[in-house]
Formats: structure tokens, C-alpha cells, sequence
């Protein structure tokens, strides 16, 4: 696909239909994916996908905890709006009314949605160990990047999530993540569904003159 057409379609989907992704695409999506790069090359990073049955099982446990309102178990917290600059703090909170707006309720369909990690049929989950250097948390924000636009290019939409890192326990349970590496993040992949007003969710982005400086 054109790199200007993967970079404009890198759009977060927030409902995703039952198609499932090949696993011989998921593979091409990583092994492109890790042409990122990292502090000195020390590649200090695991991806873990889960797909078909166990990304079922997953989704089937999180909604279940997510709807009894249990709380988060994982080393990576939401933290609070308070912790972001007050500019930050205002792109949330208008991302929060987009949010609401366009699906037209209070939220709790969104909420719904992370709490069934969107129907996503495949996660990958990025990992690091426990402790990481704080350039490791940066790599894997490459990686992250790198995964979202190399699915874009191969038809495949997805959404970096907090959601889906909320009950390691419970990845573990499906997932050989051994006991030395942390969920740092997750990312969703799949097909959208196209009838879900989640996915008519924009989010737009603050003027280039706020963000950049050329001098
Ligand atoms: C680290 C990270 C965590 C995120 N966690 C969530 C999440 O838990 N739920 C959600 O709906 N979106 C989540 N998002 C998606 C952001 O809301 C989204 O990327 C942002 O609003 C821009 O939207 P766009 O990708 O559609 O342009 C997360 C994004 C990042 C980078």
C-alpha cells in the first residue's frame, strides 16, 4: 500500500468483526515490525500474539472481571489524568466528549468494548522485563508504532491498548509470558466491524504549530 495511505488508515478500531488474521500474516506483520530500532541494538523486547481459541478464552475472562469492576492487576497502571501536563489533560478530556458524542452515550459502550478487548481476534502483547531501562519502555514504543503501520499496510486495523494489559494472570494462563517478563502494552488486530459507531470514534490531533518548532 502506499505509505501515505498506511499512515492516514493507522486509525484506532474499536470494534472488530470475527474474521479471524492468518497466522502467516501475523508472522510477516512482526518479522517486518522488528526492523524498529533499539538503544545500541539490545532488542530487550517479546511479543506474545494470542489467537483463535486462547484470544477467545482471554476476551471471555476480562469481560467477565471488567464487569464485576475488578480492579487492574497489572505492573503498567492507567494512573490519573493528574500525573499529564494541563495540555495533555485538555486533549483527554476533548477526546473523552469526541468520544462520547459520537457513540452517543456516557461512555459505557466504550467501556464495554475494552472490556471485551474490543472482540479483537488476535493481541499481541509486548513485553519487557520487570524494571526495564527507561530507553527499553521507549524501543518498545517503536515496536509498537511499527507493528500498528505494518498491519495497516497488510489490510490489518488495529488499536494499541491499556485494556488489554489490565489481568496478566490471565494471559498468563493462556500464554507462555514466563514469570521474568511484563506486559508492557497491547495491541489489538483484526478487520473492522463496519456497523459499530466505536469505529467512527476520530480522533483529531492538535495543530502542527503545537507541536512542532523549526527554526
Ligand atoms: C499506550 C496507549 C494505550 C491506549 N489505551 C487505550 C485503551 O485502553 N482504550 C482505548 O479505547 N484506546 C486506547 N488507546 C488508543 C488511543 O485512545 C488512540 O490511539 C488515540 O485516541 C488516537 O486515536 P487514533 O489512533 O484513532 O487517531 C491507547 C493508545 C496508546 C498509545
Amino acid at each position: 500500500m502506499e505509505f501515505d495511505r498506511v499512515v492516514d488508515q493507522t486509525h484506532a478500531v474499536r470494534a472488530f468483526s470475527h474474521k479471524q488474521v492468518p497466522d502467516e500474516t501475523l508472522c510477516a506483520i512482526v518479522e517486518e515490525a522488528v526492523n524498529a530500532p533499539t538503544w545500541m541494538n539490545a532488542q530487550e523486547r517479546k511479543i506474545y500474539i494470542a489467537t483463535g481459541d486462547k484470544a477467545a478464552a482471554i476476551r471471555k475472562e476480562y469481560a467477565e472481571l471488567g464487569a464485576a469492576n475488578t480492579p487492574d492487576r497489572g505492573a503498567y497502571k492507567m494512573g490519573h489524568h493528574s500525573d499529564w501536563s494541563e495540555a495533555a489533560q485538555q486533549n483527554m478530556a476533548h477526546f473523552q466528549d469526541v468520544a462520547a458524542r459520537t457513540v452517543g452515550d456516557d461512555g459505557s459502550l466504550l467501556g464495554r468494548a475494552e472490556n471485551e478487548l474490543f472482540d479483537a481476534p488476535a493481541f499481541a502483547l509486548l513485553a519487557l522485563p520487570p524494571k526495564p531501562a527507561p530507553w527499553g519502555i521507549l524501543d518498545l514504543g517503536a515496536l509498537e508504532e511499527a507493528i500498528v503501520l505494518c498491519a495497516a499496510n497488510k489490510g490489518v486495523s488495529s488499536i494499541v491498548a491499556y485494556a488489554f494489559i489490565k489481568y496478566p494472570d490471565v494471559l498468563r494462563k493462556y500464554l507462555p509470558i514466563p514469570e521474568d517478563q511484563e506486559v508492557v502494552i497491547g495491541i489489538g488486530l483484526g478487520y473492522p466491524d463496519p456497523d459499530s459507531p466505536l469505529n467512527k470514534i476520530h480522533a483529531g490531533r492538535v495543530p502542527l504549530d503545537d507541536v512542532l518548532t523549526i527554526n
